[in-house]
């Protein structure tokens, strides 16, 4: 450490170290790797997820999730009567996140494909299903779709892994995937 001006003005004329050159050779290979794998994750293994984004008014997100959950709800759930919504196969399902909840639960289908859309409220959000791999921010003001397709039945449960303050830790929501009839 130095608190004083290096004696070569021009210092970055210097040759550089050679332990550096092998670092910078062996991340820049690395990155340049990594940099490849991305699309190649979307379409070899089920690794990144490909989604859509669209803009959206929070209050308009939340119309179409109100509308949604008039039209398909089919029961409620836990103290704070959650509804349960289940709606067609193939159709564009909602879930909504705000300060400290998810909402609705989901009924899905086994075996069969959504459009699932996502957006928040107020803050940004974390969408993680578990014990799924699946972890997506979620946005005000943006309305983030994935495609899905539930492999497993059974309950799933929905964290939220961004911190959004003091409510952070109790934001669960569930999705919940049944045998098709
Ligand atoms: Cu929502 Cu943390």
């Amino acid at each position: 450490m130095s608190i004083t001006p290096p004696e070569q003005k021009v210092w970055f004329n210097e040759p550089v170290e050679k332990t550096e050159v092998i670092w910078v050779i062996i991340a820049l290979t690395w990155a340049l790797i990594m940099f490849a794998m991305m699309p190649l994750w979307h379409l070899k293994g089920t690794q990144n997820m490909s989604n859509e984004a669209y803009r959206i008014q929070p209050d308009v997100y939340q119309a179409r999730v109100d509308a949604f959950v008039e039209k398909f709800k089919v029961g409620e759930e836990g103290h704070a009567k959650t509804p349960v919504v289940r709606p067609p196969a193939g159709s564009d399902v909602y879930m909504m996140a705000r300060l400290w909840e998810w909402y609705p639960v989901l009924e899905l289908e086994k075996g069969k494909s959504y459009r699932l859309h996502l957006s928040s409220l107020d803050w940004q959000h974390g969408f993680s299903v578990q014990p799924a791999n699946i972890n997506l921010q979620v946005h005000p003001g943006i309305d983030e779709v994935v495609t899905i397709t539930p492999t497993d039945s059974g309950d799933f449960g929905i964290i939220c892994n961004e911190y959004c303050g003091i409510g952070h830790h109790t934001m669960l929501g569930k999705i919940r995937v049944v045998a098709g009839k």
